[in-house]
């Protein structure tokens, strides 16, 4: 083969890959502060390695696809084991939504700004991606959402709380948007930190076309051992069934997340730690002149800087010199973000202090 590109699929030219740079450099430099990946701050209990560890004595045996968790989570959602449907992490249920609904030319619409993974799953299958930006307050705009909708519109993807903008959508804008009909991933891959608000769950009885996507990824702390799970009606389940790899996810994932499943005292601790944190962190740099940080319902702060005039990128490269490691949110207006993952204790105050540091030696404009 002389030059691949005339052989790939066309649209694969234009997909740039999901960057890794940025996480390769943090595991060569352990001592960085990771707070760019909405990453848990604290390591696996005790009762999870010992599952992993037992599992992979069997480790020369294929894996089920989970069916002993999957009746512990319908168990949970009061709904049957064949309505969940396990994949390695919840990033495999985007794949599988796409895959199964989306053809070259198809359309999803995706909010903006949120995960950056839709759209490059979305795009890297020839779909086309319709971005429905946020509205000025940076809550779902629901009337532009049901306005984007074309006959080619076969995926809406919907992120409750949405990452990075730490809102819920409310529960009559996405009924309105379920009542199209259009298979919609509802993504609550942060719900479990705020246990009091409800999943969309029961939903799935009366909307066949709602997914319900869920990882062990962000409160359960499992994000490198890969294992999340959606919750959708079992015809829906079955074409998933029919895409998915078998074996997509681990003997070890699944004896990870069942011991993590089993253990909601450890759970109850690390998002009582990480809300508290959040508070902190709000509440402190809300104190920053010009900065406006929004309060989120996950484990990550986004904070507008446009008003202090910096550029986003070179507070990132700043705290980075500092060893923490932050990100900028691009591409919504001409606001300016960064967003801070809440880490341990120690980190957020490092993490805080710097940027107060940071954002009062000089002017940014
Ligand atoms: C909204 C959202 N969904 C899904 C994921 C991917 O999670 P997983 O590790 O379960 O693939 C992330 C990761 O940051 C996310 O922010």
């Amino acid at each position: 083969m002389r030059n691949p590109s005339n052989f790939v699929v066309p649209w694969m030219n234009d997909v740039k890959p999901y960057p890794v740079d940025d996480v390769n450099l943090a595991w060569d430099h352990p001592e960085f502060r990771r707070m760019f990946l909405n990453e848990n701050p604290y390591p696996p209990s005790e009762a999870v390695l010992r599952a992993i560890f037992d599992a992979a004595k069997n480790g020369n045996r294929y894996p089920g696809d989970g069916p002993k968790l999957r009746v512990e989570i319908a168990k949970k959602y009061q709904l049957d084991p064949d309505n969940v449907f396990m994949g390695n992490g919840s990033s495999e249920i985007i794949e599988m939504v796409m895959r199964v609904f989306v053809a070259p030319g198809d359309e999803v619409i995706i909010p903006n700004p949120t995960f950056s993974l839709f759209e490059s799953r979305a795009t890297i299958i020839g779909g086309k991606v319709i971005k429905v930006d946020q509205r000025e307050d940076l809550q779902y705009d629901t009337e532009a959402i049901l306005n984007a909708i074309t006959p080619r519109t076969k995926v809406i993807i919907i992120c409750s709380p949405n990452n990075p903008t730490g809102d819920f959508i409310p529960d009559e804008d996405l009924i309105r948007i379920l009542k199209n009909g259009i298979p919609t991933l509802v993504d609550e891959a942060y719900l479990e930190y705020h246990p009091e608000h409800h999943s969309k769950a029961p939903l799935i009885r009366d909307y066949q076309n709602a997914i319900i996507s869920h990882t062990f990824s962000k409160a359960f702390g499992l994000a490198g051992i890969r294992i999340g799970f959606c919750l959708a009606d079992k015809e829906v389940i079955r074409y998933f069934k029919k895409m998915q790899m078998p074996w997509s996810v681990s003997l070890m994932a699944i004896a990870a997340a069942s011991a993590a499943w089993n253990d909601g005292d450890v759970l109850n601790q690390k998002t009582r730690d990480t809300n508290r944190e959040m508070e902190y962190i709000y509440q402190e740099l809300s104190k920053i002149d010009k900065v406006k940080p929004y309060y989120s319902y996950g484990n990550y702060i986004l904070i507008d800087v446009t008003a202090t005039g910096f550029d986003p990128q070179g507070v990132v490269d700043s705290l980075l010199k500092r060893k923490v490691m932050i990100k900028t949110v691009k591409g919504f207006k001409d606001r300016k973000f960064i967003r801070i993952s809440i880490g341990t204790d120690e980190e957020n105050a490092l993490c805080v202090e710097s940027l107060k540091q940071i954002l009062k030696t000089r002017n940014g404009l």
